[in-house]
């Protein structure tokens, strides 16, 4: 399983400041991470760092023994998913089926297990009904699970999805949480970013908060929400449950989060 590991990377686009600044990391292969962080703080350009759409400014970028920099874009996209913030980046096919489809042209493995894989991702993906869609006449929301099927069928051993919550309803939600979950099983390397505060800490163990062109944190989820000051600094809310713990000086638990937040879903459907 490869390793993904940021040495002293600096990053600037053409022309313009720095975006990422010393950034060393070392996310182990099978660990599901979410990522957070005020917009603008470079989380997308950490994304495409790792799967080399982008090259660092300074220092280096490993995918297991692949220095970023020797390796073309295609090439890496074999080991490493990237499903775009924008699904209309990504998307160019006429009909969600041959979209699903296209990893057949460019990943070499067996024809028999690629049509595997596109069932499962197709499957996954609750699009079952809309092979035949042109994935332009589908809503948005729906074009990000085609744009992540196509990156599912291809059964990279990291993923990275870019805000796959934002516009999603609680069927989204829940189709994410149970695709989070089969790639758990699968022991895939999972890098997730999310403005959705509750929907990462339900679902990931592991966080990285970016601000200030750098990593604020990167550790237990749980610690994170010990330490309160850390989304202050790094500009965002904490989830309201989080607060109210604060309030009533309970621990901010994953346990304790979790259980308020069954008290107040059971609370809502009454
Ligand atoms: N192609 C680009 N050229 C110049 N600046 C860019 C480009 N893409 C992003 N930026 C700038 O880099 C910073 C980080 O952007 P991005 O990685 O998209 O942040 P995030 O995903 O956290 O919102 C922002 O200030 C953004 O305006
Ligand atoms: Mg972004």
């Amino acid at each position: 399983m490869k390793d993904i590991l940021f040495q002293n990377v600096n990053f600037s686009y053409p022309n313009n400041p720095p975006v990422l600044v010393s950034i060393d990391l070392k996310i182990n292969g099978g660990e599901q991470i979410a990522v957070i962080g005020h917009n603008g703080t470079g989380k997308s350009t950490f994304a495409k760092l790792i799967n080399g759409l982008l090259h660092p400014s300074d220092g280096v970028v490993w995918i297991g023994d692949m220095n970023t920099k020797n390796y073309t874009t295609a090439h890496i996209a074999a080991n490493v998913g990237y499903v775009f913030q924008n699904p209309d980046d990504q998307i160019f096919h006429s009909t969600v089926e041959k979209e699903i489809g296209f990893c057949k042209k460019i990943i070499r493995k067996k024809r028999q297990n690629i049509k595997v894989q596109i069932e499962e991702a197709i499957q996954m993906t609750g699009l079952q009904k809309y092979r035949a869609e042109n994935p332009f006449d589908l809503p948005v929301s729906m074009r990000r699970f085609v744009a992540m099927a196509s990156v599912l069928a291809m059964d990279p051993d990291i993923l990275i999805f870019d805000e796959p919550t934002a516009g999603q309803d609680a069927y989204g939600r829940n189709l994410l949480k149970n695709i989070f979950q089969k790639l758990k099983e699968k022991k895939k390397t999972v890098i997730t970013i999310s403005h959705d505060i509750e929907f990462v800490l339900e679902n990931f163990q592991k966080l990285i908060i970016m601000a200030n062109r750098g990593i604020l944190f990167y550790g237990e989820s749980q610690n994170a929400l010990q330490t309160p000051e850390l989304f202050q600094t790094a500009n965002l809310e904490l989830p309201y449950i989080n607060k109210l713990c604060m309030e009533l000086g309970l621990p901010c638990t994953t346990d304790l989060v979790q259980a308020a937040q069954q008290m107040y879903d059971n609370y809502i459907k009454m």
